[in-house]
This record gives structure tokens, C-alpha cells and sequence, in this order.
């Protein structure tokens, strides 16, 4: 494959084969500005409170306080470049409750981008709601609590412990279906330029997370998405480094060799 994502110009010869393809589509589209996207797991739920995975509660008190400050966080951060000026910037929810009522307090105002030959209007912030970014659906074990599931259901509950990553819950689904119904998102975030705030749940944003930083999907169901926190990440041409700037926010930096390498780890079987 040649490319010159200059021109928009790309030559493909003898690509056969389902993750060749793939790999062809994915760096159709990958863009080679820099855009940095957040993610944010939703506040604190009122499932959150009672130990319960699943369901579509509402957010507590807890929850709607960050969802107070993750409206000033886009504020300051997302919505405005270092000197200030309004650019055009994303946002993306799952289409349950607790995510869209994180998102309430975030502005949506009318701006006016100058492109190359023209102008146009762009809505900050105009909420998304994706079915992809549901969290992963319990099945038959949805509202129920971590020690009930145990209880109730223990040669299931023996099973996700012995790989977490390939489990499904009966009626439900594993994190391989997750990763699977993400890879439009993965594609839809590397098409577009502007900043981008996803406010997700633990499991999708585990895999979006492993994804961009380069952790192999054997990995990626154990990793830490901690409430309250917007993870920043930026890419980079080449670097893939890691620092922390803020209090409660944490910042990555990627490459797209590590997109690259990514992309063919967490294809699922
Ligand atoms: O509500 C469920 C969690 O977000 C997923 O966590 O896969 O570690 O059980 P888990």
C-alpha cells in the first residue's frame, strides 16, 4: 500500500484477506493532524452506590457534582485553544442515562470555522449518543450485584475468572464482543480532526484506552478506568510517552506505529 495522506492519494495492490482490509480501511482513514481526544467514565450512578452492574440508573448527588466539573473542564480545556479562541470540538455519549446526564452541563455554542476556502458553522459539543458505547451488557446477570452473581450463579462466575476477556454472560456479552462492536468507533474516531470527548463506562473505555495506548486486548479487561478522571490522550508522529498534568487527569501520548500495532492485537478471534 502507498499512501500520500497529503493528496489524499493512495495506491492498493494485492490486499486479499479480512485483516489485510481492515488494515487498508483503517489507514484510509487515519487522519495525520493531531487531535486529542478525552474520555470520561460517567459520574457516579445510583448502581455505582448500591454495588450493581448494569441497568440504566440515573446519576447520585456524587455524580452530578463531576458532571458539574467535567462541564468546566470542557470549558477551559477542550472547547478552546491556548490563546482562548472557540474551535470546533466533539462529543460523544453511550445512549444511557448515566452518560448523557454527564454530559447535561456541557455547552453546546454556535461557532464560526474558518476553512481553507470558506466558512462554516459548527455546534460545540453537539452530544452523540452511540449504541457502540454501551457498557458490556450483563445479560441474565445485569443489576445484579458482584457477590449475588457469585451466589446465584457460581460456575459462571468460576468461568469469567478463568479468562475474563472470552466470557460471556449467558444472554449477554463478553469483552471480544465489545471489541468488536467498537472497531467503527476506533475508525470514526481516527477519521475526524477535532478534539473529542467520549464519556463511556469502564468496560468500553478499557478497550478504547488499551487500544490507544498499545495494551494487548489479554490485558485491556483488568485495566483502571477510575471515576471522576478524564483521560487525556494526544498523538504524536512518533512518540508514545506518558504524563500526568493535571490532578485527576491523566495524559498520554501515542504514535500511529502504536495505532498500527493496535489495530491487529485486538482483533478478536
Ligand atoms: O459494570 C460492569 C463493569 O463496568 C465491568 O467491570 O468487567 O471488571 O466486571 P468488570
Amino acid at each position: 500500500m502507498k499512501c500520500d495522506h497529503s493528496k489524499k492519494h493512495f495506491v492498493v495492490h494485492n490486499a486479499k484477506g479480512h485483516i489485510q482490509q481492515k488494515v487498508v480501511n483503517f489507514i484510509m482513514n487515519l487522519r495525520t493532524t493531531s487531535h486529542p481526544f478525552y474520555l470520561s467514565r460517567h459520574g457516579q450512578s445510583e448502581y455505582n452506590d448500591l454495588g450493581r452492574i448494569g441497568g440504566d440508573s440515573g446519576l447520585t448527588n456524587h455524580g452530578v457534582n463531576y458532571a458539574r466539573k467535567l462541564a468546566e473542564f470542557v470549558d477551559k480545556k477542550i472547547v478552546k485553544d491556548e490563546k482562548g479562541a472557540d474551535v470546533p470540538a466533539r462529543l460523544w455519549t453511550s445512549t444511557m442515562r448515566r452518560t448523557k446526564e454527564t454530559a447535561q452541563f456541557i455547552q453546546q455554542n454556535k461557532i464560526i470555522v474558518k476553512g481553507d476556502a470558506d466558512q462554516y458553522e459548527w455546534v460545540q459539543m453537539r452530544p452523540k449518543a452511540w449504541h457502540h458505547l454501551d457498557e458490556l451488557y450483563a445479560g441474565a446477570c445485569d443489576g445484579m450485584t458482584y457477590e449475588e452473581i457469585e451466589e446465584t450463579y457460581p460456575e459462571e462466575w468460576e468461568r469469567r475468572n478463568v479468562d475474563k476477556l472470552a466470557y460471556r454472560y449467558p444472554r449477554g456479552e463478553s469483552y471480544l464482543d465489545v471489541i468488536a462492536r467498537l472497531e467503527p468507533i476506533i475508525i470514526e474516531m481516527e477519521r475526524h480532526q477535532e478534539p473529542l470527548l467520549i464519556i463511556g463506562h469502564q468496560a468500553v473505555l478499557r478497550i478504547i484506552y488499551a487500544f490507544y495506548i498499545g495494551k494487548s486486548r489479554a490485558e485491556a479487561p483488568y485495566l483502571s478506568i477510575p471515576l471522576n478522571t478524564v483521560i487525556e490522550l494526544v498523538p504524536g508522529p512518533v512518540t508514545c510517552k506518558e504524563q500526568v498534568n493535571l490532578p485527576l487527569i491523566a495524559s498520554l501520548l501515542f504514535s500511529n506505529f502504536t495505532l498500527f500495532v493496535a489495530i491487529c492485537s485486538l482483533q478478536p478471534c
